[in-house]
């Protein structure tokens, strides 16, 4: 017996009708079609970004000190080079906005993307090793006013999708506030470093900000007493996160400050924020980002500002299929009987260009009963069957699927389109 081959650990299918809810092909279609609506009316652009890179930009880009670089990083040599499957997508784009020039050209870009990231972690619920993210990055655009519109784009595509978020929003401030409270923090660290568990104790003074995102318990009371960023912010660096907070009211964005909200990667400078959603375990986090000014510089560029966030489809499809968002069917499921095959594909392809309607038609040729229940799997929200007697008539009956009910129609595109025109727009 030949072994059966499996999927990699932490790697998952996305199939119609998926293993689990949150793995169905047609619900992430929604997704992927929602985050097109949403970014690009925000002026947002699409972009696609190769999957690999130089090893060497994301420890340069994410940070040596971070879990991604240090632990969790695909990497591998081909012809002596370095590479790695890329762990994120801000690192790339920040190479691709450098390696075109277009600080010269065109310095204020904004872009979106939809792909797949690899990290090397110990898979458990709703974190995987690969896993796809809807990405969002703006270029060339340093004010807060920057800041506030891709929160509230972030924060209304949540809403378009049906998902319900609690907003955190933090600052890790400019690199002179920074430099500051990595010292206030490493002196607070030094005086309760016995109230810390052994990883944090062995970051406080490499990493003293990164302690403060600890999950353990036995450490939450002395995180909690640490020194607020706030108290050794520089005027700039509050000025600007006091206008961002303003600002997100204004629009109506529900949020709440996190003062422990630092974030993984090391890129940050400024705002940063996390959305996390209720009905998921640990893994709560659906979206992160902020503000990282010095990326583009550090990769070789000029100084440029930029914001963006990502956001984890698995675990947004996870909340939507709790909430029994379902995947769409098909608008039409046609069910020819014998012989009426090549009437039925005209009759489909006519109405597919009247009204670009989903329409399926049925090519097996089992019983009427099993064909009408494969309507029902495939969520169709109408069926029509077409038989000698339909077409010799040129009518047919228009079954709803969801009311049970039908309507006599005749058999042409046009008359169908205006039939499922009346009935969808009913509902
Ligand atoms: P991140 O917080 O590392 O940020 O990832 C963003 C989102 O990707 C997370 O909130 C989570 O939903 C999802 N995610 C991360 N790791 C996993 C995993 N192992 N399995 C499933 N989902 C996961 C970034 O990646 C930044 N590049 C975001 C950004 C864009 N900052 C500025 N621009």
């Amino acid at each position: 017996m030949v072994d059966r081959m499996q999927a990699p650990r932490g790697m998952k299918d996305i199939l119609p009708d998926g293993v689990e809810p949150h793995f169905d092909s047609g619900l992430w279609d929604r997704i992927l079609a929602a985050s097109a609506r949403t970014l690009d009316g925000y002026g947002y652009r699409r972009v696609w970004l190769p999957k690999v890179e130089e090893t060497n930009l994301f420890a340069r880009g994410i940070g040596e000190e971070t879990d991604i670089v240090g632990k969790e990083m695909f990497t591998f040599e081909r012809s002596g080079d370095s590479l790695t499957l890329r762990p994120e997508g801000t690192a790339g784009a920040a190479r691709a906005y450098v390696e075109h020039n277009l600080h010269k050209t065109a310095p204020v870009q904004r872009w979106w993307y939809f792909g797949p990231m690899f990290r090397a972690e110990r898979p458990q619920a709703d974190r995987y090793r690969q896993f796809y993210q809807v990405g969002a990055e703006l270029f060339g655009v340093a004010s807060p006013l920057a800041d506030a519109e891709l929160l509230s784009m972030a924060w209304r595509w949540c809403a378009a999708l049906g998902i319900e978020v609690a907003v955190g929003i933090n600052t890790v401030g400019d690199d002179e506030s920074r430099q500051r409270y990595r010292e206030t923090l490493r002196a607070h660290w030094r005086a309760h470093a016995g109230e810390l568990c052994a990883n944090c104790r062995r970051r406080a003074q490499t990493n003293p900000m990164r302690v403060l995102d600890c999950k353990e318990d036995a450490c939450s009371a002395v995180l909690d007493r640490a020194p607020d960023i706030l108290e050794v912010l520089s005027d700039n660096a509050r000025a600007h996160f006091e206008r961002v907070c303003s600002l997100l009211g204004e629009l109506g964005v529900r949020f709440a400050r996190d003062r422990r909200l630092v974030r993984g990667l090391d890129y940050y400078t400024g705002t940063v924020f996390e959305f996390v959603a209720g009905g998921l375990g640990a893994q709560n986090a659906i979206l992160g980002g902020g503000r990282y000014d010095n990326l583009v510089a550090q990769l070789g560029g000029p100084s440029t500002a930029a914001i963006g966030f990502a956001a984890g489809v698995e675990r947004i499809a996870r909340v939507m299929s709790q909430q029994k968002v379902l995947p769409r069917g098909p608008d039409l499921y046609i069910i020819p009987m014998s012989g009426a095959h090549v009437a039925a594909f005209r009759l489909a392809d006519e109405l597919r260009d009247q009204g670009h309607w989903r329409v399926e038609v049925d090519v097996g040729d089992g019983r009427l009963k099993k064909q009408m229940r494969r309507a029902d799997r495939l969520r169709a929200r109408t069926a029509l069957v077409v038989g000698e007697d339909e077409l010799a008539s040129k009518r047919g009956r228009l079954k709803d699927l969801g009311v049970s009910s039908e309507v006599d129609v005749e058999l042409t595109g046009s008359a169908l389109n205006r039939a499922l025109e009346k009935l969808m727009g009913a509902k």
